[in-house]
């Protein structure tokens, strides 16, 4: 049966998957904008990042499509609001917020119309984002890349989330792996739409060094780990020698001195800015950080995004059953 589309506040996606956002320039509009023209919503990875490099992203992903744009901004950046306003002003569609939860959000989404989605990992902060003004919810699991806000799986934390939430869209996200899943999460489980990420790294499109889609490719169940990120939040990522050095208490990981002072809190045992820049631009697999989902080990070659798209949605529609309205 047909996927049902996804409406957030006044857009609607005609396939119900958002591409998650990931920073660092791993998402940008070279993934965003070919993720939307398929009809799903294309994400760009708002931290880390200038505020005018998003702007500017931004409005070159809406110039090459005319489908939904959104921008991921983390609340633990300490240009939280900076980045906000320069995805306001670049006219971007949805604004999705993550590592950490900001109350202020939903006020400036009032204010300019720009509909808010938190993403959660908890029944009180999903009740509190509905009770907000929240335009849908992400659910985000333990089996997602970077940073995790539980340790439940995805299907033990999403239907104690779907109890508490009735009024706007809920979105799943963390180790969703083929149609089919994606079928089972939203018939079985009760979601309006998925967020994936991972598969989309190891697309054509994806802005990022040969050596990061490769060590994706190449990374076995065994390879990912949970490990501690400054932002004082654990991270999920593919080990390496980095990983190994600071879960060994490598001292010499510590910059001298902060380049970027990006975190609105930083234990300063590593530079996350640095060490993600190293692995997803500069290529350097083995002293750069490579955030993964835990659930890498199942792709195992580089598409086309429209590939991804052709085949998760053909997989989900032919198992897929409109779930039964609740008794
Ligand atoms: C490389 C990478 C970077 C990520 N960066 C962010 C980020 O900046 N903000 C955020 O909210 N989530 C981030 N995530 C999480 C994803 O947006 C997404 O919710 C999650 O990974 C979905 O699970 P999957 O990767 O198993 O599909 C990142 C994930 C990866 C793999």
């Amino acid at each position: 049966m047909k996927l049902p589309s996804l409406t957030i506040g006044p857009f609607t996606a005609t396939i119900p998957l958002i591409q998650g956002g990931m920073s660092i320039r791993v998402s940008t509009a070279a993934l965003a904008a070919p993720v939307a023209e398929c009809g799903g919503i294309g994400v760009i990875g708002g931290s880390g990042i200038p505020a005018d490099e998003l702007r500017a992203d931004i409005i070159k992903a809406k110039k090459m499509t005319k489908g939904v744009i959104a921008a991921n901004i983390m609340f633990a950046m300490r240009d939280f609001h900076e980045l906000v306003m320069a995805s306001v002003e670049a006219g971007v569609d949805i604004i999705i917020t993550g590592a950490g939860f900001s109350r202020d959000i939903f006020k400036i989404g009032r204010e300019h119309n720009v509909p808010i989605v938190p993403i959660v990992s908890s029944p009180a902060f999903a009740v509190l984002a509905e009770k907000l003004g929240a335009a849908a919810i992400i659910v985000e699991a333990k089996e997602a890349g970077g940073h995790l806000g539980t340790d439940l799986p995805l299907r033990e934390i999403f239907p104690e989330i779907r109890k508490v939430v009735s009024r706007v869209p809920l979105i799943a996200a963390g180790g969703i792996s083929d149609g089919y899943e994606m079928a089972e999460i939203m018939d079985k489980y009760g979601a309006d739409g998925v967020q994936i990420a991972t598969r989309f790294v190891m697309t054509k499109e994806c802005d990022v060094s040969e050596a990061f889609k490769q060590a994706f490719v190449q990374a076995k169940a065994e390879d990912v780990t949970v490990m501690r990120s400054p932002v004082g939040m654990p991270g999920r990522a593919i080990r390496n020698t980095f990983i190994k050095n600071l879960q060994a208490g490598d001292k010499s990981l510590r910059p001298e001195k902060c380049e970027f002072k990006c975190l609105r809190k930083c234990d300063y045992v590593y530079c996350i800015n640095d060490r993600l820049t190293r692995a997803a631009c500069q290529g350097d697999v083995e002293n750069g950080l490579i955030f993964s989902g835990e659930k890498v080990y199942k792709f195992n070659d580089i598409i086309t995004v429209q590939q991804v798209f052709d085949q998760f949605v053909s997989e989900a529609e032919s198992v897929y059953k409109e779930p039964k309205p609740a008794a």
